[in-house]
């Protein structure tokens, strides 16, 4: 090794990021770690970074607390090392701003959901010392985004990459923080879309998820092309699906009552997008939808959920539900429970209300539901949801669907010491097959057999000669197994 390479490690920095909450900010973080390789930082372990950061998410009270009881180890380890420095980032951050400051003093950064693309200044800043010789802590948020800056992205290793379409909700359901600590919906432009995409491709994933917190406003604010065209979701799922190469494009999330006919349109015509559509439901009673400001009632719901199922073959719908909304009865609860059996929801998250500061039902003290009430709900919705996940799964029983490999389990014990290949079809199922030869990354035809609650099993199909029917399901083949 030369000198020169030494005496570089000598000065390569450490950065460890935690990234709580939704794919936004996991692919907020991949933009962060890209950013701080340009100043010097390299990945390394909690217990040798030299600046840790935590990327934070305020979506319910439980991951508020993650973030904190996460800064307190930190705090402890910063008595060991004084000279790492501490940061939060994300939504929590951008809720409680320089409070954090005051409440956790070994903190060094506070920076906010709009400031991301200034770190690199913050960062250098965070070096000098105050004038008193003290050490510098700063808090830096914004209440609007500033642009993007070009900076390489240092994406988590794998097969699927997150590109995020746009940013912000301008929905205001009255449950929820994301509009706070988000702002409004802004829509990034589709050459810089299409562009990050071929990059993500020639990088070598298989797979990209288009995120937004509402995928069917893209491009309401982006002004029209030199045409009078205005770009919409489902011009820019075209222009993805147009793109070279063997790959598979996702999305998440739609709104129900914004999906229009031309996405759907768009995902039955094209070879890349998958058949999966996550459609929040939120409540399946129409008065507590009306108070959590959705702009449907479960009748429209149902609409689109039907229209989807008759457009597109083996298509998935998700969902997410909240149990104990203020002010729900037991009577509307059940009204959750029986929209999920009867839409033949595929899979539904789910979460016990739980009060946000600022928002509008947070404010309803005199109207929430007990805790125990919440978690009984809860834990009758999460039956619920195992029942129509096994359910949908049995439909899936003697279809042959096509696999992205995610993960190769050599000597599974549990399946008699065989190699098992895990991936997913193209309606998002997770399938596990025997396969000697199977990579990860690779594309592969498995006729399915088995349905557990939340995963398929199956034999791989041998594809010559593979006669595709439609995009999920394979006619032809023979079975290797
Ligand atoms: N943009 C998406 C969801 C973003 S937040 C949408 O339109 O639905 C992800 C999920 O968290 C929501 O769908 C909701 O089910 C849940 N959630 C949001 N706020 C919540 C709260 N205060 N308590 C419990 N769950 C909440
Ligand atoms: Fe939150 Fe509603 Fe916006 Fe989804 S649509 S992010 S639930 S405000
Ligand atoms: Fe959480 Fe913020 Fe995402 S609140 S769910 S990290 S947008």
């Amino acid at each position: 090794m030369s000198k020169e390479i030494i005496s570089m490690e000598k000065f390569q920095k450490k950065v460890y990021i935690e990234t709580l909450g939704c794919q936004m900010n996991k692919s907020d973080s991949e933009r962060i770690l890209g950013m701080l390789s340009h100043f010097g930082y390299e990945k390394g372990e909690e217990d040798e970074a030299d600046f840790l950061i935590i990327n934070t998410c305020s979506i319910r009270k439980l991951s508020e607390d993650k973030a904190y009881s996460k800064l307190g180890v930190w705090g402890k380890m910063k008595k060991d090392r004084p000279q790492i420095k501490i940061a939060i980032c994300g939504c929590v951050a951008q809720q409680e701003k320089d409070g954090l400051l005051k409440q956790f003093p070994y903190l060094d950064l506070v920076f906010g959901t709009h400031n991301i693309y200034e770190l690199p200044d913050l960062l250098q800043e965070l070096q000098k010392e105050n004038k008193d010789g003290s050490r510098k802590r700063i808090c830096a948020i914004r209440d609007k985004a500033v642009p993007e800056k070009e900076f390489n992205i240092i994406r988590s290793k794998g097969i699927n990459a997150w590109l995020p379409i746009m940013e912000g909700c301008n929905n205001f359901c009255t449950y929820c923080i994301v509009p706070y600590t988000r702002g409004r919906e802004r829509s990034r432009d589709i050459k810089t879309i299409l562009e990050e995409a071929r990059k993500i491709i020639a990088e070598g994933f298989k797979e990209i998820t288009l995120l937004g917190q509402n995928v069917d406003s893209y491009g309401k604010d982006l002004p029209a092309d030199e045409n009078g065209v205005k770009p919409t979701f489902a011009n820019l799922l075209a222009e993805l699906d147009k793109l070279e190469g063997k790959f598979r494009i996702r999305f998440t999330t739609s709104y129900p009552t914004d999906i229009t006919d031309d996405v759907i349109e768009t995902v039955q015509n094209a070879n890349k997008i998958c058949e999966c559509f996550h459609i929040p439901m939120q409540s399946g009673n129409d008065r507590v939808l009306k108070a959590m400001n959705r702009r449907y009632n479960r009748q429209q719901y149902s609409e689109i959920v039907n229209k989807i199922r008759n457009k597109i073959k083996d298509v998935t719908i998700t969902s997410d539900f909240i149990a104990g909304f203020p002010s729900e009865t037991e009577e509307e609860f059940s009204d959750t429970i029986s929209a999920i059996k009867e839409l033949g929801l595929d899979y539904s998250n789910t979460a016990a209300y739980s009060p946000r500061p600022n928002t509008p039902a947070g404010k309803m003290v005199d109207k929430f539901i007990s805790n125990d009430v919440k978690k009984e709900r809860l834990a009758r919705l999460n039956d619920t949801v195992k029942m129509a996940s096994k359910q949908s799964n049995t439909k899936a029983i003697g279809k042959t669907f096509e696999i992205l490999v995610e993960k190769i389990h050599e000597n599974d014990y549990k399946n008699g010491n065989v190699r098992i290949a895990e991936g997913r079809s193209r309606n998002n199922k997770v399938v596990h097959c025997k396969s000697n030869t199977a990579q990860v990354g690779d594309f592969i035809n498995v006729k399915i057999k088995e349905a557990l609650i939340w995963c398929l099993k199956g034999d791989e199909v041998v594809t010559n000669p593979c006669i595709k029917d439609n995009k999920n399901t394979i006619t032809a083949g023979k079975a290797t197994q």
